[in-house]
């Protein structure tokens, strides 16, 4: 997985277009390359970051009005300057950057060394530049449609041909691409917020298609090369958020949005008395005759769904299954047209959560997403769509796509509940309307004693995380936090299974985050954090009991405030985000971009 960008118009194309890197090097960012285009190919290409091709470009300055880029997640060969996007053909006459994988490169490859093709790096992507060159024969389109006949895998694709000076060529197969329109000038990307501050007139390209942009046109075909038409969308995303706004990194700045997130995702959906209205977004015939409900997400958003299993479980009578997308395809799979998929993701486009789901619709199942991007590969293949409105997520670490799952989750449950029994959970459903004060308040109270207790732990090298219920799922969700952007080793567990084993490792000292909301629990969870205690562990409870004296079990009690039980993981899951972003920053560590990780997936 990786990002690319092109532009054609009668501006520098290099602004755009690392501007554009800049966006969309959280899908990746092992390598940089850049290609424009004026009379000859400018290219310059890097292992590292995007700030690392910017140094490099003060030495070779491009020229061109139309140009390409690519910021590189490594799948085939390692990070490296030859491995690094545009790639090209046996006489540099064509430039491609890819984001995806082709399957059957291998063949390819040795077909095309068979026929006299050198090549000059390790990839998979450089098969695609040497075929077009196979084919070109002076009409680029041509020469595309016929080369991506071959291929096996996903791709998104730009391209361009060193005598097409006004042409630029993209394709989408399983990858997200957008193209968006502008006034004399046209642009191409991974995803919207690299276009956004552009233009808000964006065609979100279907699989399959392949379009040519010039800088006074756009024009859509189909993959045998036949011209098809569809309509522009406007993006409503304020280019603003899309900016840092103040905060020091983007994770900081999401953590801070959470309570306006949820307020977005709620808006227009429940009113005043706790009704919900989701008819329009969710068939009601969806729910006929569902006898079983399955939930298939990846890291995260998985996380989101043991959530969702939780509520399912405990408001309905029927059962759910939450499973990770990766085993899902792999195992024996009882999904049938009484079966209703729920997929998790905030990207739409992670390749085992859709790849999961297409296999439950084959086998009959209706289908419905949770995401965040509209337009996404998810979004449109599955029956129904609940958009989670948290607007665009940067940083890495997944923060306010999270919650607003969460909060989806509990909306999907309230229509499901009123449509199968009549029940309104009209409760759940204003204390979900009360949430973001709440929010706002625990950032408030807790962001200097979390800062505090992250600099004391920066030096740790295990970390525990328990809860039990519902919160197990929500102590997941914090050590995965924690590891994924400060490096340091967590754990969670259910709190009765520490006795099991784990607690051989809690020694003195040792950071252990206990989450503690459900009030049936409480008296287990607390003989839990005694046996923690009495092995010296270092206790860091969030809870939201008010009232019992927790100082004999909690190093630090952070209290949080009240709140429906089935709300608490909403609300718990702030703090660790906190405790996770200001370890990582103690430890001098790229919050936003953490070593080896993307923010989507599109591989398996
Ligand atoms: C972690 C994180 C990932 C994603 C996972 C699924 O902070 O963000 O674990 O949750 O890669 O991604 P989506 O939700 O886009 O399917």
């Amino acid at each position: 997985m990786c990002g690319i960008v092109g532009y054609v118009g009668s501006r520098p194309a290099d602004p755009f277009l690392i501007q554009g890197l800049n966006k969309l090097e959280y899908r990746g960012y092992d390598s940089a390359g850049i290609c424009q285009l004026n009379h000859e190919f400018y290219v310059c290409k890097t292992k590292g970051r995007v700030s690392d091709l910017e140094r490099a470009l003060k030495h070779t300055p491009l020229k061109g009005c139309i140009g390409i880029a690519h910021t590189r997640w490594a799948t085939h060969g390692i990070p490296s300057d030859e491995n690094a996007h545009p790639h090209f053909d046996c006489h540099q006459n064509i430039a491609v950057v890819h984001n995806g994988i082709i399957e059957n490169y291998r063949q390819l490859r040795s077909m095309l060394i068979n026929e006299g093709h050198i090549f000059q790096s390790d990839t998979d992507t450089e098969v695609i530049s040497h075929l077009v060159e196979t084919y070109y024969q002076g009409d680029l389109l041509e020469a595309v449609c016929r080369a991506i006949q071959e291929l096996k895998g996903s791709y998104a694709l730009a391209i361009l041909a060193k005598d097409q000076p006004n042409q630029l060529i993209a394709v989408k197969q399983d990858n997200p691409l957008i193209v968006g329109l502008g006034q004399g000038e046209n642009y191409l990307a991974s995803d919207i917020p690299a276009i956004i501050d552009h233009t808000a007139e964006m065609l979100i390209l279907n699989d399959g298609e392949v379009v040519r942009l010039s800088k006074e046109k756009v024009e859509l075909f189909d993959r045998s090369g036949e011209q098809i038409t569809k309509k522009p969308v406007s993006i409503q995303w304020d280019p603003v958020q899309v900016q840092k706004g103040g905060f020091e990194d983007f994770m900081l700045k999401e953590i801070h949005e959470q309570p306006q997130a949820i307020q977005d995702t709620i808006a227009g959906r429940i009113n005043e008395r706790g009704e919900l209205d989701l008819d329009r977004e969710i068939p009601p015939h969806l729910f006929e005759g569902v006898s079983k409900v399955q939930f298939v997400a990846c890291g995260t958003a998985y996380h989101a769904a043991l959530y969702g299993k939780h509520l399912f479980e405990t408001l309905m009578d029927i059962p759910v299954e939450a499973e990770l997308a990766s085993e899902y395809r792999y195992k024996r799979n009882l999904a049938d047209d009484k079966t209703l998929l729920i997929a998790v993701s905030q990207s739409g486009e992670t390749a085992d959560t859709l790849g999961a789901m297409r296999l439950a619709k084959a086998k009959g199942a209706r289908t419905l997403a949770i995401t965040n991007v509209l337009g996404s590969t998810i979004s449109r293949e599955v029956d129904a769509v609940l958009y989670s409105h948290a607007g665009p997520e940067i940083a890495v670490a997944s923060t306010k796509a999270y919650t607003t799952q969460l909060a989806c989750l509990c909306l999907l449950i309230a229509h499901f509940c009123r449509l199968k029994t009549g029940e309104n959970l009209a409760a759940l459903l204003l204390a979900l309307r009360g949430l973001p004060d709440k929010m706002s308040q625990t950032i408030k109270e807790n962001a200097a004693a979390l800062k505090a207790y992250g600099e004391k732990i920066r030096s740790a090298s295990d970390t525990f995380f328990i809860g039990r219920g519902i919160d197990y799922a929500s102590a997941m969700e914090g050590q995965l936090k924690l590891k994924e952007i400060s490096y340091i080793h967590g754990e969670a567990l259910a709190g009765g299974e520490l006795k099991h084993g784990t607690l051989a490792l809690i020694v003195e000292d040792v950071p252990v985050v206990a989450l503690l909301t459900q009030p049936e629990l409480a008296d287990k969870m607390v003989n839990n954090l005694k046996e923690v205690k009495a092995r010296g562990g270092y206790v860091l409870l969030l809870t939201t009991d008010q009232e019992s004296d927790f100082s004999d079990v909690g190093d630090q009690v952070l209290r949080l405030p009240e709140i429906h039980p089935l709300l608490a993981p909403l609300l718990t899951v702030v703090p660790t985000q906190l405790l996770a972003y200001y370890t990582a920053k103690a430890r001098g560590c790229d919050v936003d971009k953490p070593r080896n990780l993307a923010k989507s997936i599109t591989v398996e």
